[in-house]
């Protein structure tokens, strides 16, 4: 294993849970971008994600906080802290503190899952967390699929890679055939990096029935990717086994990052989904052993910059990476610059030709 080079406190949203794990008056502890941390919940329902200690002496509010109502009570001395992080009431005091305060982090809850807005800047968010049903404008809903939570999830923790190594593996079009085993290389049909919020599109089929004399023209299976920031990626699949897809990739300190995955398959057999909640089980083991095979990879990694890219890797992973230094503090918009965009999209159209 090789501690990642990159970054590991970039700007965007991260998967900090799924929605199961902080049912309401829950404290769920955890650990991201080198600090302690709390979920917890409301009973009115609403998620909040703050620093773990309390600003009164610093007790740890994950080790015996509870909730009361819309606040958290420290186990100290009993002092109750608003969902903003605001000290709202001293048990023993005829008013609270009212200067002192808790950070607290932009919350997203979407998906079964739970997002932290992560900048080092303290910024606001300024992009969304994709949703992967109606996210893809097609009329699907979460109706559609099979709930995904526990069953359809994979988490890895502490694993030694970095959240840029799972998008390059969406503009790495080689990999395919060795790590995911499929019978003809995938074509790109969209790269869109302009955006924190970018596209990438390409048919691909598992069936190994399909021949080497197969044109690509003759494969009616893709997958559309969504890429919100580095931490979050969604996907729709078409024209196979129906399931929407995200993976998650959060820096927990300066060398290792959480992993997750959910997957969704679809209900509708018509579409190619399963009919029953079993069947749905066995078609996402078969998706999670897909990323699975992908994590072995990454998790050993050592990572090159740059790259020894071939002529056809070039185009993609150049986009890629320039589209992903946006998100480092200290080199945002460094190579947003159109020049490089338009040589980009060129040598993309002269690829497709
Ligand atoms: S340390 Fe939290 S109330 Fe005293
Ligand atoms: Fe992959």
């Amino acid at each position: 294993m090789a501690k990642p080079t990159l970054p590991m406190n970039p700007t965007g949203w991260f998967q900090v849970a799924w929605s199961a794990e902080v049912g309401v008056g829950a404290v769920h502890r955890m650990h991201y971008f080198d600090r302690e941390m709390i979920a917890w919940r409301t009973t009115s329902g609403a998620v909040t994600v703050m620093d773990a200690y309390c600003e009164h002496l610093g007790a740890h509010l994950g080790h015996g906080g509870t909730v009361d109502g819309e606040n958290i009570v420290c186990p100290f001395h009993g002092w109750q802290w608003n969902t903003q992080g605001h000290n709202v009431c001293i048990p023993y005091e005829k008013h609270p503190n009212r200067g002192r305060r808790i950070r607290t982090y932009p919350v997203v809850e979407r998906n079964e899952s739970i997002y932290i807005w992560h900048d080092a800047a303290r910024r606001e968010p300024y992009f969304d967390v994709p949703d992967v049903f109606t996210g893809f404008d097609d009329g699907r809903t979460a109706a559609d699929y099979h709930p995904a939570h526990p069953r359809g999830t994979l988490y890895r923790e502490q694993l030694e890679l970095h959240p840029q190594y799972v998008l390059e593996n969406g503009v790495d079009f080689a990999h395919f055939t060795y790590v995911h085993k499929v019978p003809i290389v995938p074509v790109f049909t969209r790269h869109d990096f302009d955006e924190p919020v970018s596209y990438v599109d390409f048919t691909i089929t598992f069936d190994n029935s399909v021949a080497g004399e197969t044109s690509v023209a003759d494969i009616h299976s893709g997958v559309n990717a969504i890429n919100a920031g580095l931490g979050v990626a969604v996907t729709k699949s078409w024209g196979m086994i129906d399931n929407r897809t995200i993976s998650a990739v959060t820096p927990v300190d300066d060398s290792t990052c959480d992993v997750r995955f959910t997957v969704w398959i679809g209900r509708s057999p018509k579409d190619g989904g399963a009919p029953d909640p079993e069947r749905a089980d066995r078609f996402a083991q078969g998706v999670i052993e897909q990323f699975e095979a992908d994590i072995h990879i990454w998790s050993h990694q050592r990572y090159a910059s740059p790259g020894a890219f071939s002529r056809g890797e070039y185009p993609g992973f150049t986009a890629l990476r320039n589209w992903a230094t946006r998100f480092y503090p200290g080199t945002e918009n460094e190579n947003d610059s159109p020049t490089a965009d338009s040589a980009y999209t060129d040598a993309i159209g002269a690829s497709r030709q």
